[in-house]
This record gives structure tokens, C-alpha cells and sequence, in this order.
């Protein structure tokens, strides 16, 4: 039943891995830094970090979007029942928006709140939204519920992949591991 079963192309699994590696180091640090009483310098330092990684996010969803709709996975899961097959999309559709969602709205947060974003300002590009309290305000709250939602979507997703991997071994897991090397 497996051995049909294509890998993720090269590109795929690398950006996948690439993404899971931030994405998995953003959400704690996040929840981190906006607690009181840390030190100050290692406020700013988790600030910047996340900040600025973000924005890396935010380019590396953009070009992973492109690239999925340019290449769409040659996959057929024929070993899922159904309702799987339904739960796997809903998630990958969740996390795919919020992967998006989550940096657009910390971009807009601050760039709306007038604050830097230290590599965008080095490289002297400007800010694309206007300075608004309001909208400031409106994307805080969009990436402050949005965090709990793309935390609880990747805890699912890991969940569900180490079922495969683990429990099932049906081959799921490793279409999209190793994150190099052979399609098939
Ligand atoms: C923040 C962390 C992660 C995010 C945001 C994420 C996101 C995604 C997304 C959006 C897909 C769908 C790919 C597509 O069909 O276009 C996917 C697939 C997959 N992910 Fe992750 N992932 C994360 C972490 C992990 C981890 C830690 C594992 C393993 C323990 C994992 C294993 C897999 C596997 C096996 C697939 C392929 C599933 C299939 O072929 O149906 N992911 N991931
Ligand atoms: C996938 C990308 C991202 C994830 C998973 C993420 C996650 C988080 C989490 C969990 C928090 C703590 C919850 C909260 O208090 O709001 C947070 C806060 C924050 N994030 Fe992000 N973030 C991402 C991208 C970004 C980007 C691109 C920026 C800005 C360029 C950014 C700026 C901020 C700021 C300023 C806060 C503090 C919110 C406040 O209290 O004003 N984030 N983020």
C-alpha cells in the first residue's frame, strides 16, 4: 500500500522543515517576551528576533504558496479512510492560513504602531501601512488569537504525524521526511 506513496518534492520538504524549525521556535518566544518583568536587553533581543524572523515567515509562506500552486503534490492518500483524509486537509488549509495570517499580522501590528523592523529599515525599505492606532490595534488582537490557534493546529499536526510515523507506519510520515533526498 505504501510504496506508491511519492515523496514531497525537494523544495516542498525543505521549505516544510525550514518553516516547522521557526514557526515551532516563534510561538514560544512570543508568548515569552510579552511577559513582565524580563530583563530588558533580553526583551529587546526576543523582540527583534521574532520580528525579524517573522518577516522571514511571511516571505517564505509567500513563496511556498506560489510554489504549491505552480507544482500541486502529485499525492493520492489512498490508505485514509475518508473522515482522515478530511481532518488532514481541514488542518493543512488552517495552518496554510494562518501561516500567512500570523506574520501579515505582526507586520501590521507594528509597521501600523510606527515601530522598527530593524532588517527591513537596514535595507531602507518603508513601511507599506499607514501609522493607525486602530489598526495597530485590530492586528494586535487578530495575532493574539491567532496564536492560540496555530498553536493548537501544529500541536494537532504533530500529533497526527507521529500517529503515522509511529503507530500506523503507513508511509504518510515519510513523504514529507527526510527534508532532502529522493522523491520516491
Ligand atoms: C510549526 C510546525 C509545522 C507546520 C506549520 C507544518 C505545516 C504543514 C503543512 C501546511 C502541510 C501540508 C503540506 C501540503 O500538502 O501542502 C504539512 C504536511 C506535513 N507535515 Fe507539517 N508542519 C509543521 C511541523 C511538522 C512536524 C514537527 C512534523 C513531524 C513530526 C510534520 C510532518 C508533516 C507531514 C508528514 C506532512 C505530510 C502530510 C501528508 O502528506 O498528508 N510537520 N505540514
Ligand atoms: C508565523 C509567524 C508568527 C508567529 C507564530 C507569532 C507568534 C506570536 C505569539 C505566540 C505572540 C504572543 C501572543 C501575543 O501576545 O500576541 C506574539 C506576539 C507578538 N508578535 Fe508575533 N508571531 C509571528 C510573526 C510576527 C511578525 C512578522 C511580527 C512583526 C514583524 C510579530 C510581532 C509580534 C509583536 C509585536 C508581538 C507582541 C504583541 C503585543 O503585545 O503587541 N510577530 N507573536
Amino acid at each position: 500500500m505504501t510504496d506508491h506513496l511519492l515523496r514531497y518534492g525537494v523544495p516542498a520538504r525543505l521549505i516544510h522543515w525550514i518553516m516547522a524549525l521557526l514557526v515551532l521556535g516563534m510561538i514560544p518566544v512570543g508568548f515569552l517576551m510579552v511577559r513582565e518583568g524580563l530583563d530588558r536587553s533580553f526583551q529587546n533581543f526576543l523582540f527583534i528576533s521574532h520580528k525579524n524572523v517573522g518577516v522571514l515567515l511571511l516571505i517564505l509562506i509567500i513563496v511556498r504558496l506560489i510554489y504549491r500552486w505552480r507544482n500541486p503534490p502529485v499525492l493520492d492518500p489512498v490508505a485514509l479512510p475518508k473522515a482522515q483524509e478530511f481532518a488532514a486537509h481541514a488542518t493543512h488549509i488552517g495552518l496554510y492560513a494562518l501561516l500567512f495570517i500570523m506574520p501579515l499580522a505582526g507586520y501590521v501590528r507594528v509597521r501600523a504602531g510606527e515601530f522598527p523592523i530593524e532588517a527591513l529599515d537596514a535595507m531602507g525599505i518603508p513601511a507599506l501601512v499607514p501609522r493607525s492606532e486602530a489598526l495597530a490595534e485590530f492586528a494586535k488582537a487578530v495575532h493574539f488569537y491567532g496564536a492560540y490557534a496555530i498553536a493548537v493546529l501544529v500541536a494537532i499536526h504533530i500529533v497526527a504525524a507521529a500517529y503515522h510515523g509511529l503507530v500506523r507506519r503507513d508511509g504518510i510520515f515519510s513523504r514529507m521526511w527526510p527534508p532532502v533526498g529522493p522523491k520516491s
